[in-house]
C-alpha cells in the first residue's frame, strides 16, 4: 500500500501531476478550435480577395479618358505610382546587366564595325528604367548631333517613349502621327512612359494603347482583345519590346487612317511568324527595304531591334504561362496590401520576390546559375562577331581585287542573313536568359553563315591570284575601330577616297602545274563525317573570344573544312557546285 493510500483510506487517490492521456482531449479541443478559427480566415481572406478583384479600386480622383500625367494616376495609385518612380534609379548594375548607360562601343569595338555607317556605330548605350525613356531619346547621337541638330528622324521613334504618344495619335490620326519629324514633337513630349501605355484610366485594365501591335496580331488573323489576361501580362511589354521597322502601313486601314507616308509607319514584321527564319523570310520578299548600305562589304543590312518578346516565346518560362510581368513585376505586400510592384528592372536585383516565389533555392545560387547561362551565352555571341567583323573585311578584300557586282551577290546575301541572325540574339535583352537554347541555335547559324561568306570570299580572291592572307585592319578599340569605319565610309562615298587597302601585295602568278604529288591519303568518301564537326583538338587555345583581339588573321580563325556539306540556312544560295567529293590534302 502506498503513501498516499494510507492518507486517503477508501477515497479516490487525486493526481498532483497530469500525464499526457489527461491533456489529450484538451489539445483535441483546442487544435479544433484554432483549425477551425484559420479555415474561417482563410475564408473569409479568399472571399475579401475575391471581392478585391471586382471591386473597382478607390478612386479619389476620377483620371480622365487621355490623362498623360502619371503624377494624376499617382494620386489613386500611392503604390502602384511611387514604385514605378523608383524605375529612375541608376547605377544598378548586374554582370551583363542593370539600369546604367553601360556603353557597348567601348565593350565591345566589333559592334563599330558590325554596324559601320550607322547610328549604332558611333552611340549605343544599355537600355535603363523607363523613367529616362524621354530623356535618354533627346540626347542619344541617334536623333541629335554632337552640335545640338537632329538627325532627321521621323516622328515614329516616339512610339514606344511616352504615355503622350496615344494622345497624339488620337488627335494627329496614326499616319497623321507617324508622318511627323522627330524634332517637331521634341518640346511637346517630356513625360515618360507611364500609366495611360498599360492601362486603361475607367477600369484600370490592362489595355494595349499602341496601334502597331493590334495591327500585327490583326494581320494574323488573331484578336489581341481576346488575349487571356496572363497573356496580357506579356503584351502590354509586346507593345514596344519587340522587332519593328518604319515601313509602309501594310493595312488594313485601321480607324478610317489613312495609309500614310511611305517608309515611316511603324510595322512589326510578323506577317510569317516570329523566329530568325521568319524575320528573314519577311524582310527578303522587301528586297528594296534595308536600313543601310554597309560601307566596308557594300551589303544592305537590317538592323534589329529588340525582339524580347519574340524570343521570350520560345524560351520554358513562356511554355510554362510565366509572364514578363511575374518576373519584372513581382507582388509585394505594404502594410497587409498586396500590389504589383512598379519597379520594372532586372530581376536579378530582387531575387527573392522575383523568381523566388517558384523556385525554392537559395538566392545566391539562382543568381550563380543565371550568371553561367548568360556568361556562355556571351562567349558564343562574340564568336559570332568575330565571323562577322571579318566576312564583312572579306567581302571588302574581292571589292578591293575587282569583283563583280554579280559575283559579290551571293556573298552580301548570305552576310545580310547571318548578321541578322546575330542581332535577332544580340539585340535582344537579358543576355540570353528569356530562351538559351534558341538563342545559341540562332547564334550556330549566324557564325556558320559567316563563314561560308568567307570561304566563298576566300575562293572569289583565289580565282583573281590572290592568295595571301587578307590584312584586317586593327579594331581592337572603340577610336582604332571608328577610324577604320569612318575610311570605309568616306571612300565609298567619294571615289578621290580609297578604302584602307585590305590586300597584300599583289597578285600571285598563277602556280605552275602542281608538282606531282603522291595523294597522302585516298579521298574521302563523300559521306565521311564533315570536318566541322570534328572535336576540337586539344591543342587549340580554349575559345576566350572576349580577349582575342578582333584582328585576328586568317590563320588564326578556327579551322574550317571547305568541302564540308554546310547545313544551309533558309534559302541560303549555293554559289558553286559541290565537288563530288573532296580534293584530296597534301
Ligand atoms: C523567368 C523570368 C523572366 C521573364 C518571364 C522575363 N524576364 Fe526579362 N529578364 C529576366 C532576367 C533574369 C534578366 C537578366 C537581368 C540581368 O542580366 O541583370 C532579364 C532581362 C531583361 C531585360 C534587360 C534588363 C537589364 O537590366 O539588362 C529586359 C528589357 C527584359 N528582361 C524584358 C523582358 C520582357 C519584355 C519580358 C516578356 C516578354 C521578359 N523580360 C520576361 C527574367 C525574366
Ligand atoms: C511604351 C513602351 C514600353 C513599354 C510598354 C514597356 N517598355 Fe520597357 N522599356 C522601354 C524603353 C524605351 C526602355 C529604355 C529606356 C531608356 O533606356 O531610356 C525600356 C527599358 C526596360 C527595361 C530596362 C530597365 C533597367 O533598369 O535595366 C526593362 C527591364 C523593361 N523595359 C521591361 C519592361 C517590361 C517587363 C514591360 C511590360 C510590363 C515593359 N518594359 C513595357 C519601353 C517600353
Ligand atoms: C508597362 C506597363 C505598365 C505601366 C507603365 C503601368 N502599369 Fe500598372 N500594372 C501593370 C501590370 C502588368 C499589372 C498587373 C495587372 C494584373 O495582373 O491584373 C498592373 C497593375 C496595376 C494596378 C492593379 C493593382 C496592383 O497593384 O496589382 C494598378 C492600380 C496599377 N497597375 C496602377 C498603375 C499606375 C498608377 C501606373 C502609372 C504610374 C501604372 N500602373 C503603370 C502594368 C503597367
Ligand atoms: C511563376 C513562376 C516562375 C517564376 C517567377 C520564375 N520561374 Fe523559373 N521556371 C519556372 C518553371 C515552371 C520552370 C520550368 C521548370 C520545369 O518545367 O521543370 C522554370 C525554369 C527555370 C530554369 C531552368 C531553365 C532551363 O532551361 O533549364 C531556370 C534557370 C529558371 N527557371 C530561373 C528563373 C529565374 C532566374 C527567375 C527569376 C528572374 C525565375 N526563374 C522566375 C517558373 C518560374
Amino acid at each position: 500500500m502506498s503513501d498516499s493510500e494510507k492518507k486517503y483510506p477508501g477515497g479516490v487517490v487525486p493526481k498532483l501531476e497530469m500525464t499526457w492521456r489527461d491533456w489529450l482531449p484538451w489539445v483535441v479541443f483546442g487544435g479544433s478550435l484554432v483549425a477551425t478559427s484559420l479555415l474561417g480566415m482563410l475564408i473569409v481572406s479568399i472571399m475579401e480577395r475575391r471581392w478585391e478583384s471586382k471591386q473597382p479600386y478607390l478612386v479619389v480622383k476620377p483620371v480622365a479618358e487621355w490623362e498623360f500625367r502619371n503624377k494624376v494616376w499617382g494620386d489613386n495609385y500611392p503604390r502602384e505610382y511611387e514604385t514605378f518612380r523608383k524605375t529612375a534609379t541608376k547605377g544598378t548594375r548586374t554582370k551583363f546587366g542593370g539600369s546604367y548607360l553601360r556603353d557597348y562601343l567601348n565593350d565591345d569595338p566589333r559592334q563599330v564595325i558590325l554596324f559601320a555607317g550607322y547610328g549604332f556605330s558611333k552611340d549605343f548605350k544599355q537600355a535603363r528604367g523607363h523613367m529616362y525613356a524621354v530623356k535618354d531619346i533627346k540626347e542619344t547621337g541617334r536623333t541629335t548631333k554632337p552640335n545640338g541638330q537632329d538627325t532627321g528622324m521621323p516622328a515614329t521613334c516616339w512610339t514606344c517613349k511616352s504615355p503622350q504618344v496615344p494622345v497624339l495619335m488620337n488627335q494627329m490620326g496614326i499616319a497623321g502621327f507617324y508622318n511627323g519629324k522627330w524634332k517637331d514633337l521634341k518640346d511637346k513630349i517630356h513625360e515618360p512612359i507611364g500609366c495611360l501605355d498599360c492601362h486603361d484610366p475607367k477600369t484600370m485594365n490592362l489595355r494595349i494603347s499602341r496601334p502597331a501591335l493590334r495591327e500585327a496580331f490583326a494581320r494574323q488573323g488573331r484578336d489581341i482583345d481576346k488575349a487571356s489576361h496572363q497573356e496580357m501580362r506579356s503584351l502590354v511589354c509586346a507593345q514596344c519590346h519587340v522587332e519593328y521597322y518604319f515601313g509602309n502601313n501594310p493595312g488594313p486601314r485601321t480607324d478610317g487612317q489613312t495609309f500614310g507616308a511611305k517608309g515611316k509607319y511603324l510595322v512589326f514584321p510578323w506577317d510569317e511568324g516570329f523566329s530568325a527564319e521568319s524575320f528573314e523570310k519577311y524582310y527578303g520578299k522587301r528586297p528594296s527595304f534595308y536600313d543601310w548600305k554597309h560601307p566596308i562589304s557594300g551589303t544592305r543590312m537590317i538592323k534589329m531591334q529588340h525582339p524580347d518578346w519574340e524570343v521570350y516565346r520560345t524560351g520554358i518560362h513562356a511554355f510554362r504561362g510565366v509572364s514578363c510581368a511575374d518576373c519584372h513585376m513581382p507582388y509585394r505586400t505594404e502594410g497587409g496590401v498586396k500590389f504589383t510592384n512598379h519597379h520594372i528592372q532586372s530581376p536579378l536585383l530582387d531575387i527573392a520576390s522575383s523568381c523566388g516565389v517558384c523556385h525554392r533555392y537559395g538566392e545566391q545560387s539562382i543568381k550563380s546559375r543565371v550568371y553561367a547561362m548568360q556568361t556562355k551565352h556571351f562567349k558564343l555571341r562574340l564568336e559570332a562577331e568575330d565571323a562577322l567583323v571579318h566576312a564583312h573585311f572579306d567581302v571588302a578584300a574581292c571589292m578591293e581585287a575587282g569583283a563583280t557586282e554579280a559575283e559579290l551577290r551571293p556573298l552580301r546575301d548570305l552576310l545580310w542573313r547571318a548578321q541578322m541572325r546575330w542581332d535577332y540574339v544580340s539585340a535582344n535583352n537579358g543576355m540570353g536568359f528569356h530562351s538559351p537554347q534558341e538563342c545559341v541555335r540562332v547564334l550556330g547559324m549566324a557564325i556558320n553563315g559567316a563563314q561560308r561568306v568567307r570561304i566563298m570570299a576566300t575562293r572569289l580572291l583565289a580565282r583573281r591570284g590572290y592568295t595571301r592572307p587578307v590584312r584586317y585592319p586593327d579594331i581592337s578599340d572603340r577610336k582604332k575601330a571608328f577610324a577604320i569605319a569612318s575610311a570605309f565610309v568616306a571612300a565609298r562615298r567619294s571615289s578621290a577616297m580609297k578604302p584602307p587597302s585590305l590586300l597584300a601585295g599583289p597578285p600571285q602568278p598563277a602556280p605552275s602545274p602542281a608538282p606531282a604529288l603522291a595523294p597522302a591519303s585516298p579521298p574521302a568518301p563523300a559521306s565521311a563525317p564533315s570536318p566541322t564537326m570534328a572535336p576540337v583538338p586539344a591543342t587549340a587555345p580554349p575559345a576566350r573570344a572576349s580577349q582575342r583581339p578582333p584582328a585576328a588573321t586568317e590563320a588564326q580563325a578556327p579551322p574550317r573544312a571547305q568541302g564540308a556539306p554546310a547545313p544551309a540556312m533558309a534559302r541560303a544560295p549555293r554559289p558553286t557546285p559541290r565537288p563530288a567529293r573532296p580534293a584530296p590534302r597534301p
